[in-house]
């Protein structure tokens, strides 16, 4: 397994360019298999989840093409295999999202159960509830979700009892080929909730309402081809003006959407950036200056999003005073303090809240990632600490972030990949 070495101290400077959605790409590719006609799929990240995803359409018999630039064209008219096998599943709990278009297109499904995982329980009780209000025979046996439904699936009121962003998902792509109504209350609103859902119209779907938490689906017997390029990446967006602003830097982000970071920019500008925007870029200039601390809550769009609390903890930690930041969406993110505080950040977790005392600079050390985002959090931390770190199991990181030692790199990081 490969680990990253820092050398902090440097403040990030220069321009680089956002990549396309992983958590936008990921169902857009589990769309596909709602049409028998070719899927053409643009601005798709180069990520070991969408590797993943391809290979789970892969092993059900659909081969989709690839070309240079990681654009996709698949048409599942092949498949053999209704079957989203462990090996896979337990790599990327997103697999889940194959389980709503087999119903809906070949009424059976078989879907390892994903697992917990380092952020929480992440249980997929709604997604199974939901599906069966529709009318599908659902049993939990041996680690699989077995599932079927003779004839279409039927339209149904659903109310979340939370917010879900892949249950959202999953029932609305189910719903596109339902027999009838679905109104889907209490959805999910998350951005990427709406990428899929414009895809799905351009693919002959009758839906309403995305972006808002009453979704309605109007099913139709069936779905056409088309090209659908995915939209920009607004973690991996915020992510890196996160980096900019602790290392007190100016970084301009492009090929990015300034309008679905509202949170997250006005609590960047809370903490002492100076923040311009245009149509598809973003420039953060900090003036040299340390940042503020700043508190916040996490919670579903468009409040603050949970993905970027852990890099939210890395600026708090070398910033100016103390803030608080609380977690209400997953049960477990805060695994990364425990590794900033070996670093020499002062952060004291009180029950789903950490209260983060701001240090001048942190000490380089040896440190551990265990999820997605606490990854990228280590890192902004190695780049703010007067010494070097070594970030390991970085496979989390390459799950998310395209060539982040190369884009790093191009902002000045002194940062690069060895083997551990
Ligand atoms: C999606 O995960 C994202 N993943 C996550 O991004 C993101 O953190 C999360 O939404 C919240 O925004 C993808 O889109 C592929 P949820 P998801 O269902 O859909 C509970 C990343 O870093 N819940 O919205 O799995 C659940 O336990 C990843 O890119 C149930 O109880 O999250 C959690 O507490 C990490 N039962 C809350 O709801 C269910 O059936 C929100 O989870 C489903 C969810």
């Amino acid at each position: 397994m490969d680990k990253l070495i820092i050398k902090g101290g440097v403040s990030l400077n220069g321009e680089i360019r956002i990549a396309g959605a992983k958590n936008s790409a990921l169902p857009i590719l589990a769309a596909s298999l709602l049409t028998r006609d070719t899927v053409q799929i643009r601005n798709l990240p180069h990520l070991y989840d969408i590797t993943t995803m391809l290979e789970l359409l892969g092993c059900m018999g659909v081969e989709p093409i690839v070309d240079e630039k990681l654009s996709v064209e698949i048409n599942s008219g092949t498949i053999n295999s209704f079957s989203a096998p462990y090996e896979l599943v337990k790599t990327m709990r997103a697999s889940i999202l194959v389980l709503g278009p087999l119903l809906a297109c070949y009424g059976q499904a078989e879907v390892a159960l994903p697992g917990g995982c380092a952020i929480g329980s992440r249980p997929v009780n709604l997604h199974i509830s939901a599906l069966e209000s529709m009318g599908a025979s659902i049993r939990v046996e041996d680690g699989y979700i077995k599932a079927t439904v003779d004839g279409r699936l039927k339209g149904s009121h659903i109310f979340m009892d939370l917010v879900t962003v892949t249950g959202t998902e999953n029932v609305m792509m189910a719903a596109t080929l339902a027999d009838g109504r679905t109104v889907i209350e209490n959805a999910a609103r998350e951005p990427e909730v709406v990428d899929l859902a414009n895809c799905l119209i351009e693919m002959g779907a009758r839906i309403e309402g995305q972006g808002t938490d009453t979704v309605i689906i109007d099913g139709v017997p069936e779905l056409h081809g088309c090209s659908y390029s995915v939209m920009p990446d607004r973690i991996e967006t915020g992510t890196y003006l996160i980096a900019a602003a602790a290392t007190r830097g100016r970084v301009r982000v492009k090929d990015t959407r300034p309008d679905i970071l509202d949170a997250v920019l006005a609590k960047l500008e809370q903490a002492g950036a100076d923040i311009k925007v245009g149509k598809d870029w973003i420039e953060l200039d900090m003036h040299g200056r340390r940042p503020r601390s700043v508190s916040l809550r996490t919670a579903p769009y468009p409040a603050f999003p949970t993905d970027m609390q852990a890099q939210f903890t890395a600026l708090n930690a070398i910033a100016e005073g103390t803030g608080s930041i609380t977690e209400t969406v997953f049960e477990n993110r805060f695994m990364h303090v425990h590794e900033m505080n070996r670093m020499g950040a002062a952060i004291r977790v009180e029950g789903n809240t950490v209260i983060v005392d701001g240090v001048e600079m942190l000490k380089g050390a040896p440190v551990m990632a265990t999820d997605l985002r606490a990854s990228a959090s280590l890192i902004i931390a190695g780049l703010v600490s007067d010494n070097e770190t070594s970030v390991d199991r970085i496979y989390h990181i390459d799950r998310g972030y395209e060539c982040i030692e190369e884009k790093l790199q191009l902002l000045g990081a002194k940062i690069r990949r060895v083997p551990s």
